[in-house]
């Protein structure tokens, strides 16, 4: 039931404040002897001591899923201090890379049914990892075949592209960050203030949702072009990744995500007056290095789109010539979840502009269960 829209997707993006809700239903809690907030993973409490021990955490994903390990991975490494590598699902069972017992595999999927993640799966079982899943579907393989996991509790994405299980995804590990972190001192005010940010998310991501017809403004304007490129970087490298992945796959144009500190090792070639380029540039430990992306990217004459923090347009807009859109902030490690709205929305919008279809993209199909 689509209520009030016209596609699932637009239905997916639209609830996102209260599919995160859900998400973190009874699971951020009042407790301690100190009454701080700390975070309730039913699915991990017993394999937490496991898991911090481990000599490695290893993402494993495809798609969506995989960016949402991605934006994760370096609040996982902060807080735990286990250092984490990334895996493509496919890639990892192509090249039988090594998996040892003192590993913790973690497997990312909203179906929970992806052939080529439970391939990788069975592969890190053999190889005697702790296997950890997080994904969206009770009762689905992932679920049945991990040693324990967490439900993202999105609710059901209909849309080929995912959306809120991204959002949804990024919370979980952002959670995921907090209890393995456990209770150690050195970072206390950094959980209490990520556990604020999380509490603040469902609102801020409603003030996000206004951008709306911002974004179908924008997509007028790019109806017509060939390709779009996404530059970002720390935790907003996986947003770039996402917002392309999302463009490319609705809205049949092609599209890139870019790291942007890669950019003089090639991509700046692609640079003239015609081709679009988004750079994401919001407050964090990366903006000033952003900011001077956004002048090279501008002395190259590149068409810059900015996505920056509320009240930052004056100092990401070089010679006022860009367009911006403003995002609210919120702590670093959860502004991906803000920051990819906006290019939801612009691929839903193009998608509509362009004529295609956009719950059912042409060759793609939502669970993925065949190589
Ligand atoms: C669980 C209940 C929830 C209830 C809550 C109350 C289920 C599915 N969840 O949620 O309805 O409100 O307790 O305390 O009944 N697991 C895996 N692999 C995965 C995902 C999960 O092994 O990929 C396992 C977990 O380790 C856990 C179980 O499935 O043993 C349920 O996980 P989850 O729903 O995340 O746990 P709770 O949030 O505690
Ligand atoms: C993108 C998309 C795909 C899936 C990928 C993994 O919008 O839907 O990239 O993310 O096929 O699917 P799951 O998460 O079900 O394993």
């Amino acid at each position: 039931n689509k209520g009030k829209y016209k596609h699932y997707m637009q239905k997916e993006i639209h609830e996102q404040p209260e599919s995160l809700t859900t998400t973190m239903r009874g699971r951020l809690i009042r407790g301690g002897a100190c009454k701080s907030k700390t975070v309730l993973l039913g699915g991990l409490k017993d394999h937490l001591k496991t898991i911090r021990r481990s000599r490695r955490i290893v993402f494993v994903g495809c798609g969506t899923s995989y960016n949402a390990a991605l934006a994760s991975r370096p609040i996982v490494e902060e807080l735990s201090g286990v250092p984490v590598t990334m895996e493509v699902a496919s890639d990892l069972v192509d090249r039988q890379g090594p998996i040892y017992r003192e590993d913790t595999a973690v497997f990312v999927s909203q179906s929970g049914e992806t052939a080529d993640t439970l391939q990788a799966l069975d592969y890190a079982l053999e190889n005697g990892a702790l296997c950890v899943g997080i994904t969206n579907t009770v009762g689905s393989a992932l679920a049945r075949k991990t040693h324990c996991g967490v439900h993202i509790n999105a609710g059901c994405e209909i849309g080929v592209a995912s959306t809120k299980a991204y959002t949804s995804q990024i919370v979980v590990m952002a959670m995921l960050a907090l209890a393995v972190g456990g209770d150690m001192i050195s970072n206390e005010a950094r959980r209490e203030a990520i556990i604020d940010g999380l509490l603040d998310l469902p609102s801020k991501v409603k003030e996000v949702l206004k951008l709306d017809e911002e974004m179908k403004d924008l997509a007028e304007l790019l109806i017509n072009e060939q390709s779009l490129l996404v530059f970002g970087r720390g935790y907003n490298y996986a947003t770039a990744l996402e917002g392309a992945l999302k463009v490319k796959e609705v809205a049949l144009m092609h599209s890139e995500g870019i790291l942007a500190g890669e950019m003089k090792h090639g991509p700046l070639a692609l640079v003239d007056h015609n081709l679009p380029i988004v750079v994401i540039a919001t407050r964090d430990a990366c903006f000033s290095k952003q900011q001077s992306v956004i002048q090279q990217l501008h002395a190259r004459k590149g068409r810059l789109i900015v996505m920056c923090t509320k009240g930052d347009s004056a100092s990401v807009s070089v010679g006022g010539s860009c367009r911006v859109i403003e995002v609210p902030h919120v702590e670093d490690c959860l502004q991906p979840v803000l920051n990819v709205i906006p290019l939801q929305l612009l691929a839903y919008h193009l998608t509509v502009l362009r004529g295609h279809n956009v719950d059912q993209p042409r060759n793609l199909a939502k669970s993925v269960t065949t190589q």
